[in-house]
């Protein structure tokens, strides 16, 4: 009932409007899990910056009776140029969680990209979606539980796999650090005893996140004789999920399927990612997760684009909340965006209608905008449609 209300609420004008309703309905260590970044948060705040330093260059007094938004990614055609991201962790954010979410993918006409760090079985989020759901691996159980979990992706149906390449380790979020988010995760009662305030101050979500089970496992981590890994906090997570280029030997042995590289900021890794045999790139700063003082993602495109020169699909995500968003970074290259706290924000605050609603309010916005800039199709979209593009980077020049 909240949730409808929510979703049909007034004050939800853009996808922004979830974010409130999310930290109120969330404890305080989750909304930040979602909300935060790295370190100062340099990183995370530049990825929407980067943005406001492009302006369009509009085609009026053109009439646009028709507006075609959709694009193919890896061979499937999608209504709308936007992805759903792999979140971390979102059955914390929601009980219906990954599976909620893939669910609106699907219906929205478009993919979902399942993080490792899932709280519900693969299986079933692929099940929950009505289009093409991909899966995104990290190697926290290790080498073998890996095989065994792109075996059953396979025979699931997933469509691609996503290897996030910048999580050496996990980046210093500070605000998990002052939650307790890894006390919370895996402490003991003693760990968790100074930070459950925030937890009581939601009892809502409390009530929710108990009838729901607690989540203890990751049941897409399973470890060979012992099971699904218990829920781990992102440090530990991420410290174990390195991925360097060498894996991809083994990792094409389990996988036949497309491969993403996600994750790439410099001509230097496109090249290689390209050489690799990546059906796609993904520029990404981890959403200013990991490393703070990475470029913002829609900076580093152009480099990234030259260097691919159309030999793979590139991608971006990085501070997406709006249609005009989506529209510069397919006008500097990319083929499509990922959206994460976009779309998570609206998963936090009213479930699968959320999810639902923002790609909804993204879908709108994305049109409007075309028909503003007199383009009647996102493929039409390119460098002629964006200005002022003083503080965004330009290709890399190569001797
Ligand atoms: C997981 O990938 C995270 O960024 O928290």
């Amino acid at each position: 009932m909240k949730a409808a209300r929510a979703v049909a609420s007034p004050r939800v004008v853009c996808v922004e409007d979830f974010r409130p309703l999310a930290r109120r309905r969330l404890p305080k260590a989750v909304f930040d899990y979602l909300d935060g970044g790295a370190e100062g948060e340099v990183t995370l705040r530049e990825n929407r910056r980067a943005f406001e330093d492009v302006t369009f260059r509009p085609r009026h007094a053109v009439a646009v009776p028709q507006c075609d938004l959709r694009t193919r990614v890896l061979g499937f055609d999608l209504a709308l140029p936007i992805l759903l991201a792999p979140v971390g962790y979102s059955r914390l954010m929601h009980p219906g969680g990954e599976v909620a979410a893939a669910r609106a993918a699907g219906a929205a006409g478009t993919a979902y990209i399942l993080s490792t760090i899932s709280g519900h079985r693969l299986e079933d989020v692929k099940a929950a979606s009505s289009g093409p759901v991909f899966y995104q691996l990290y190697l926290m159980g290790g080498r073998e539980a890996a095989e065994a979990t792109l075996e059953r992706a396979r025979v699931a149906g997933f469509a691609a796999l996503v290897l996030t390449i910048d999580t050496a380790v996990s980046g210093m979020r500070e605000r998990d650090y002052r939650n307790g988010m890894k006390e919370l995760i895996s402490g003991s009662l003693l760990e968790k005893l100074p930070y459950l305030p925030q937890v009581f101050a939601r009892p809502r979500w409390l009530v929710r996140f108990l009838l729901d089970g607690g989540l203890p496992h990751l049941p897409n981590v399973v470890i060979p004789g012992q099971g699904p890994m218990p829920l781990v906090d992102i440090n530990a997570a991420l410290a174990r999920s390195t991925i360097t280029w060498e894996d991809l030997g083994w990792i094409r042995k389990s996988w036949h399927g497309p491969i993403v590289i996600k994750g790439v900021l410099t001509g230097d890794d496109a090249r290689r990612a390209v050489d690799e045999g990546a059906a796609a790139i993904v520029v990404s700063n981890h959403g200013g997760r990991q490393l703070d003082y990475l470029p913002a993602t829609l900076r580093a495109l152009p480099e990234v684009v030259t260097a691919v020169a159309g030999r793979t699909e590139v991608l971006m995500d990085g501070g997406v909340r709006r249609g005009t968003d989506v529209v510069k970074a397919l006008c500097m290259g990319a083929r499509a965006v990922l959206v994460g706290r976009a779309y998570a924000y609206g998963l936090a605050a009213a479930g699968e209608p959320g999810v639902a609603r923002a790609l909804e309010i993204l879908r709108v916005d994305l049109e409007r905008t075309l028909r503003l800039l007199g383009c009647g199709s996102v493929a039409e979209l390119g460098r002629s449609y964006v200005g002022a593009l003083g503080a965004v980077s330009q290709p890399e020049r190569r001797p």
